[in-house]
This record gives C-alpha cells, structure tokens and sequence, in this order.
C-alpha cells in the first residue's frame, strides 16, 4: 500500500509499506478514505517530538471502512465506514472507566503521561498511522465508530480531533455566562475553541494569532473578535488587560502548543537548540493575560521535557490550569449530536483536498501557512477521487 513515510525532519514522502495485518482478537483494519494534516503533526515533522522514528507514517485523524476483524471485536464489523478517534484508547483500565481516553494506561505503558495515539511517535505507542491506504486499529470495540447515516464523511473526520479538542477546550476552560476568553491560536483546534466557547456561554470571545487569514476565517466562522499579535500590538498582555478593563480575561485558552511564535528567547530555547519542550510563548501569554483567580486551558501540545513557564504569576494569582489530550469518544456522543443539528459545521474548516502521493507537499503547505491554508485533507488513491 501507499503510505507517509517519515524520514527525518522536515522530510516526508509517499511510499510502499506492507498493508496493516491483524495482531490481536481485537484489532481491525480499515481502508481509509479520509485523513487530515493536523498542526499537531508538524511537531513530529519539525522534529520536536521525542522517539519519531524514520520509516513512522504519521495520521491520526482518519475515517475508513473496515475490511477485517479479529475473533473478539463485536461493536464494528466488515463493511462499516468507521471515523477514528486520535485516541488509542482500550476502554477498560482505571482511566479509560473515567472517560479519560487520551490518558489510556494500557495502550501505551512505556509511558506515565499520555495514552497511545495514532501515527505520533513512540512516545505516544509507536502505532502506525492512518496517512496511509490501510490502518491498524487496536481496540476496536472502543474507538471506531460507525459514521451515522447521512453525516457528511468531511465533517465525520473533523470528529476524530479538532471539534472535541475545540470543545475540550473550552469545557476545560469552565467557562461562566458572560465571561470573557481569550483563544491563542486561530489554526483549525482555535478556531473550533473560539465557536464552542459560545457554547458554554462565553459573553465575548477574542482569538489572537499572527496570520490574517486566519483571523478573517475565525472572525466570520467563530463571530468573534480577532487581532494580529504582530500587527495591532506590541506586548499581547497588556494589550489583552487594556481590552477587558485591566483585569485580564476569565479564561485563556493556549491552542497553540510547542511550536509558538512572537518570543525570540522561547523560540531560540524551545525550536531551535531544543532545550525546552517546544516554546511556550503562547502559554506565557495566557497566564499572563489571564485575570487572577481565571482558568487557563492548555490543548497546545507540548513534548515530555520541561518548559520555561512563569509558574510564580500563576501560583500568585491563584489561576486554574487545566490540559489534555483530547478524549475524543468521551465527548463524540454530544458532539455529533451538534453536527447533526447543525450547532457546528466542521467541514468549512477544509481548505485543501492534497492526493496522498503529494504528500510532501501538503506538509509544507500547511505547515509554512501558504495559499490561504487551514485544514488540508488527504485523499487516497484508492477512492476514485
Ligand atoms: N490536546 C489535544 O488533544 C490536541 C489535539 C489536536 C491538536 N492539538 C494541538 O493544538 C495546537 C493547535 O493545533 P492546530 O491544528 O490548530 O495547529 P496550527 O499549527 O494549524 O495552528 C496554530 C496557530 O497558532 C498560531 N500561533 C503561533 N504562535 C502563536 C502565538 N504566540 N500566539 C497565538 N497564535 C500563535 C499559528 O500562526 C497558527 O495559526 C497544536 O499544538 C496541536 O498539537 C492538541
Ligand atoms: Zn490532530
Ligand atoms: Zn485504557
């Protein structure tokens, strides 16, 4: 089969890998038929993530339709067009009982923080990814689940990630009625952070990110106010305490993770010479712009070593912290629930349909924020396009 084939930073390619074969009772494996970019991939591509292997295809948000099972898989069978949640998660350890999927304690024991994903790392399980014909899908009487009759298959891969990571996000923000957030980062997970603050019955809701098309795009999709920390101000604290009558925002939301921008010492230490887990510019800025007493919501990534964090202003000011992965099937039920009614429209959020064989290319597209670029989706060859 065709496949993404990581080969070192910065370099991906397409090429032939053995299909996926069943390695467990209940395992299955699917065809896939649609698979996304996400800007968490860009950590691994950028070479920030811990234990990426050469020869790893990455993807971890994929629909596909299963075309094998093993003996013990009950709740899917050959046939189903599946969507997948990032999670690799095996629904029955002290975690998983909680609804907490992203913090499976089984799917990955090599490691005490996160659970497995798909096509992230050995870090996070060494699983093979869904940026490929075929995917192997470990606990699939957990994790893959049927797309309902008549959902749009573009809005069903949005499910596996961005909109319950978006709405995560501002779940994990307690968000009060009327209250003010801040949303850092105006890519796809920002952008569906700043529509499902409304959700929780934010009173006003601001995203703040350095590309203009992206503000614009937020500004229409998510109603709400966007500014270029690069163009309409000089220090994005103060202009966010000047903005909300010097108190600061009740909630700040960091949707940017490992790879921020705007700060040269963070960028230098963080992305350059690696000796932080990635720059934290964005989470400085949120605790920093967040009022005392505020929440901050980290769905940012951030790698296993430390970051440079001003950890005395949040202690000082007496803030929450919340963050996580995402757990994606705790939250499906709700959320395809708000698709179907119309409530989100993820599918607005693509901007880009790339062949699976130009891979590469989509990687340097969406990765250096060219052609006015969102959320790009791969199509695979085998789907008659
Ligand atoms: N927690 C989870 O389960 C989960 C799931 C999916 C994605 N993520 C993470 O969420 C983050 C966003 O994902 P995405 O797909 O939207 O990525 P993306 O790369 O498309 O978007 C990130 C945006 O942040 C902007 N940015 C850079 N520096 C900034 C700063 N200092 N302040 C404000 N904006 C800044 C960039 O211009 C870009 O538009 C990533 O870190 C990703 O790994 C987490
Ligand atoms: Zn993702
Ligand atoms: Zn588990």
């Amino acid at each position: 089969m065709l496949a993404m084939n990581y080969r070192g930073p910065k370099r991906v390619r397409v090429s032939e890998k053995p299909e996926p074969a069943l390695k467990h009772p209940e395992d299955a494996i699917v065809r896939v038929t649609r698979s996304c970019i996400c800007g968490s991939d860009l950590h691994l591509y950028n070479g920030n993530v811990p234990d990426t292997r050469v020869g790893m295809t990455f993807g971890h948000e994929f629909t596909g339709v299963v075309v094998e099972v093993g003996s013990d898989v009950t709740k899917v069978k050959v046939g189903d067009h599946v969507l997948v949640p990032f999670n690799v998660a095996c629904g029955r350890c002290v975690f998983c009982k909680q609804g907490m999927f992203g913090n499976c304690h089984e799917s990955n024991p090599e490691a005490t923080a996160v659970g497995a994903i798909f096509g992230y790392s050995h870090t996070a399980g060494g699983h093979d990814g869904g940026q490929a014909e075929y995917a192997r899908v470990p606990y699939a009487n957990v994790g893959p689940t049927v797309i309902p009759e008549g959902m749009d298959p573009d809005d069903a891969v949005l499910l596996t990630d961005v909109v319950p990571t978006g709405y995560q996000a501002a779940e994990m923000g307690g968000i009060q009625p009327g209250d003010t957030v801040v949303v850092f980062g105006a890519g796809p997970v920002g952008i569906m952070a700043a529509r499902c603050s409304w959700l929780f019955g934010a009173g006003r809701v601001i995203i703040i990110d350095k590309e203009d098309y992206r503000l614009e795009f937020a500004k229409n999709y998510a109603h709400c106010e966007a500014y270029n920390f690069e163009k309409d101000m000089d220090d994005p604290v103060l202009f966010i305490k000047k903005i909300t009558d010097w108190l600061g925002a009740d909630v700040c939301i960091d949707a940017v993770g490992a790879e921020a921008a705007g700060n040269a010492l963070q960028t230098i230490t963080g992305r350059k010479l690696l000796l932080q887990a990635g720059s934290a510019t964005a989470l400085h800025w949120a605790i920093n712009a967040v009022k005392k007493g505020g929440v901050v919501s980290i769905v940012g990534v951030y790698g296993p070593t430390d970051n440079l964090v001003p950890m005395g202003n949040a202690m000082n000011k007496g803030l929450t912290i919340r963050g996580n992965q995402t757990s994606v099937k705790r939250l499906l039920p709700r959320l395809i629930e708000h698709v179907q009614n119309g409530v989100l429209n993820p599918k607005a959020l693509i901007t880009h349909r790339i062949p699976l064989e130009d891979i590469a290319d989509g990687y340097r597209l969406f990765s250096a924020k060219l052609d006015n670029c969102i959320k790009p989706l791969l199509i695979m060859p085998n789907s008659g396009r």
